[in-house]
């Protein structure tokens, strides 16, 4: 019996590091990202590569964000949105601190100008998970440094680079590809929209009568030519590529628990739903799950699901993005 055959070129297989020579250029230096729309199809990409990149650990030594900090403020409670930023700070050179509204009271106890201008004389960068986008639209233009959306009502960005990142692994790319968004037409539904706009996938939003997302966040995207269709019919999640959920009862929807519970009926991913998809279509979920509302476990755990993949790839996608957003900012202490 012969043993394996050893490449020619063993350097070949040696794991590529970044160097501080190395580095790609930041894309969006200094920018705010309040909405998928605030980046480019091209910015989009290159946030991916490098989402990839460091997923593949070739940034382990290096430290871009060293000496800078990013401060979270959170009207809402977080696991993933919290804990990746803070890590991803940490794991860039940089550093995090957390600033919660019971703490800091957001518009309540002090004008949310007046907190972006205190902010921006002591870190570089904002992060913000509020109720009103408004709010963030607020911070972004008291605020000389760059404000990220970790949440609002109406988006969620950060999440959505995490989905495509992972949509990508499996699927190669995500161009054409049938994305079927089922439940609320929620802050999730509405950042869908705008990732087919950015994308070119196919993007069906299903809903209840009454659950719609956004409907100027949908006529732009049809205006712009997106292939973005809206239905009721839970027959369009029939071979689609891509069947994501979310929550019925957002943070802050929580005295509409009983009448959306009924609303949603038969809106629930269940195994057999997997069942329908395209060969090699997968289940994707932002977590937290409801189960027994909108998903159960025996689905999360399915074959076909990746949604613990995907909580994974919040850590990689945000690094990527706090890179190209804060990458060339000197420290200025
Ligand atoms: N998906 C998501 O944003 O999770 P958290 O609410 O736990 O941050
Ligand atoms: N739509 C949910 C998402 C949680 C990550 C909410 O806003 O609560």
């Amino acid at each position: 019996m012969t043993g394996p055959t050893l490449p020619a070129d063993l350097k070949s297989h040696q794991p590529f590091l970044h160097t501080p020579d190395t580095l790609p250029a930041p894309c969006m230096a200094g920018r705010d990202f309040l909405s998928n729309l605030d980046m480019t199809p091209a910015e989009l990409r290159v946030v991916l590569d490098t989402a990839a990149s460091m997923k593949r650990g070739e940034w382990r030594n290096v430290k871009p964000l060293s000496g800078l900090s990013l401060a979270m403020v959170f009207e809402k409670a977080s696991l993933r949105t919290r804990t990746t930023f803070d890590v991803g700070m940490y794991q860039l050179g940089g550093h995090a601190i957390t600033l919660t509204n019971a703490e800091i009271g957001l518009g309540t106890r002090e004008r949310v100008s007046d907190v972006a201008r205190n902010l921006e004389r002591w870190v570089d960068g904002v992060m913000g998970r509020v109720y009103l986008q408004q709010t963030l639209t607020e911070l972004a233009d008291h605020a000389s440094i760059p404000v990220i959306n970790g949440l609002s009502d109406m988006l969620h960005p950060v999440q959505l680079l995490a989905d495509y990142q992972s949509i990508e692994e499996d699927l190669g790319g995500s161009v054409g590809r049938r994305v079927v968004y089922i439940g609320d037409g929620n802050n999730l539904a509405n950042s869908h929209i705008h990732m087919g706009m950015l994308t070119g996938s196919r993007v069906s939003v299903v809903t209840p009568l009454g659950y719609e997302p956004n409907g100027a966040v949908l006529q732009e995207a049809l205006r712009q030519g997106a292939d973005v269709t809206l239905t009721n019919d839970l027959s369009a999640i029939d071979g689609a590529d891509v069947l994501y959920t979310d929550v019925w009862i957002s943070m802050g929807q929580e005295d509409q628990a009983a009448l959306r519970r009924k609303a949603f009926q038969g809106y629930q991913v269940t195994p057999e739903m997997l069942d329908r998809l395209a060969e090699g279509g997968i289940f994707l979920h932002c977590l937290p799950a409801h189960y027994g509302e909108e998903t159960v476990p025996e689905a999360t755990e399915h074959a076909r699901s990746r949604v613990f993949e995907q909580a994974e790839n919040r850590l990689h996608a945000q690094k990527a993005l706090l890179y190209h957003v804060m990458g060339g900012m000197k420290p200025r202490w």
